[in-house]
């Protein structure tokens, strides 16, 4: 291995930089596991070249199968109204009456103010923390909440289409019901999207999940 005398470098581990997937930090490190071509000439040379066919067609596998990095839960999420999902969903109430999933489908979207009051114009209304949430909606503005779960935005991901194949939401977010405060509490990076689409046989292209630009 080591270093290349002039010749291309092909193969070695998965360029892995931030931004923008398909520019920065393409190309790879020279040295690291590649091979290189063209110090030789003739039969040695073409052995050579088949040897580096061979490794683009391992690297293309490895592709496949980045390093699941490890997952550890977030902190609780600090909100601006300390909202209950363990409190509201033991009255009765059920997630899609708050997450429309609206069309196209992509998004669950959070509850207005106005769902909200209609219970809290009268329930527990002198708390302040309902005082506040009074406030959000009497002003008309949307309730500033921290999100929890949030992928960037070169991912392709629609909640309808997981949820057709039979996805729960406890499956990417774990217990909601049982929460007072909601964190992290499920792996939601790109191993563990590949992970499962292994498993179910879904694709795992880049491009099935990031735009091809
Ligand atoms: C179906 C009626 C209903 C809806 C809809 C509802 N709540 Fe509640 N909420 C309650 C009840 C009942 C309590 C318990 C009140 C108590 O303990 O005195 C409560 C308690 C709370 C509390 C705790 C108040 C305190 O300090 O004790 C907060 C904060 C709260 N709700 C926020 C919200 C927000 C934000 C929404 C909209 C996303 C919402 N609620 C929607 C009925 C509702
Ligand atoms: C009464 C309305 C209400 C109901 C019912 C409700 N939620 Fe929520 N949900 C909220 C509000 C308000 C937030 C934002 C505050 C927070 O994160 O706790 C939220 C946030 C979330 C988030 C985090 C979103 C993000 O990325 O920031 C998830 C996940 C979620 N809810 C799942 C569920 C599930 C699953 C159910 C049913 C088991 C459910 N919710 C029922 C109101 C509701
Ligand atoms: C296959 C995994 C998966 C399943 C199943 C799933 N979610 Fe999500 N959820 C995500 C991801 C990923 C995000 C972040 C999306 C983003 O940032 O664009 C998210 C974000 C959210 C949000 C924040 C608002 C939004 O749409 O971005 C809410 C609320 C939410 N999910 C609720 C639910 C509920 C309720 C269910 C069940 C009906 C559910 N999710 C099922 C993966 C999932
Ligand atoms: C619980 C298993 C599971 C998880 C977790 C999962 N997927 Fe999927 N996903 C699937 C399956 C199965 C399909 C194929 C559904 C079909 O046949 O339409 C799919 C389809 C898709 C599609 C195509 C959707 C469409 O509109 O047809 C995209 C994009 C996608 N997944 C991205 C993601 C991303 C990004 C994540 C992680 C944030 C993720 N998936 C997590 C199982 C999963
Ligand atoms: C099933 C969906 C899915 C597939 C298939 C997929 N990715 Fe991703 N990718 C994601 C998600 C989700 C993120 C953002 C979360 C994260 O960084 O783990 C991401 C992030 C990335 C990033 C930024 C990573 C970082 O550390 O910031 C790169 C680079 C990337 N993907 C490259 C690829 C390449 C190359 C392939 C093909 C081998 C691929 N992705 C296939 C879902 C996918």
């Amino acid at each position: 291995m080591g270093n290349c005398k002039g010749g291309p470098w092909v193969g070695g581990p998965l360029p892995h930089g931030r931004g923008s997937v398909t520019g920065a930090g393409a190309g790879g490190k020279k040295g690291d596991g590649g091979w290189c071509v063209g110090a030789m000439h003739g039969w040695g040379a073409m052995a050579m070249v088949l040897v580096a066919m061979l490794a683009v067609a391992a690297f293309a596998q490895q592709q496949e199968a980045p390093p699941v990095r490890a997952f550890t839960p977030g902190a609780p999420v600090t909100q601006p109204i300390p909202y209950s999902h363990e409190k509201h969903l033991a009255m009765g109430l059920k997630c899609a009456q708050c997450h429309k999933n609206a069309d196209p489908g992509e998004s669950m979207g959070l509850p207005a103010t106005a769902l909200c009051m209609g219970c809290h114009q009268t329930i527990a209304k002198e708390k302040a923390p309902i005082q506040a949430l009074a406030k959000f909606h009497a002003e008309k503005r949307a309730v500033p909440w921290e999100r929890v779960y949030q992928i960037p935005s070169y991912v392709f991901f629609s909640h309808r289409a997981h949820l057709k194949m039979g996805a729960t939401c406890e499956v990417c977010h774990g217990k909601v019901a049982e929460r007072a405060v909601l964190f992290r509490e499920k792996d939601i990076s790109m191993g563990a999207c590949m992970d499962c689409h292994r498993r179910e046989k879904a694709p795992n292209d880049c491009q099935f999940c990031h735009e091809n630009r």
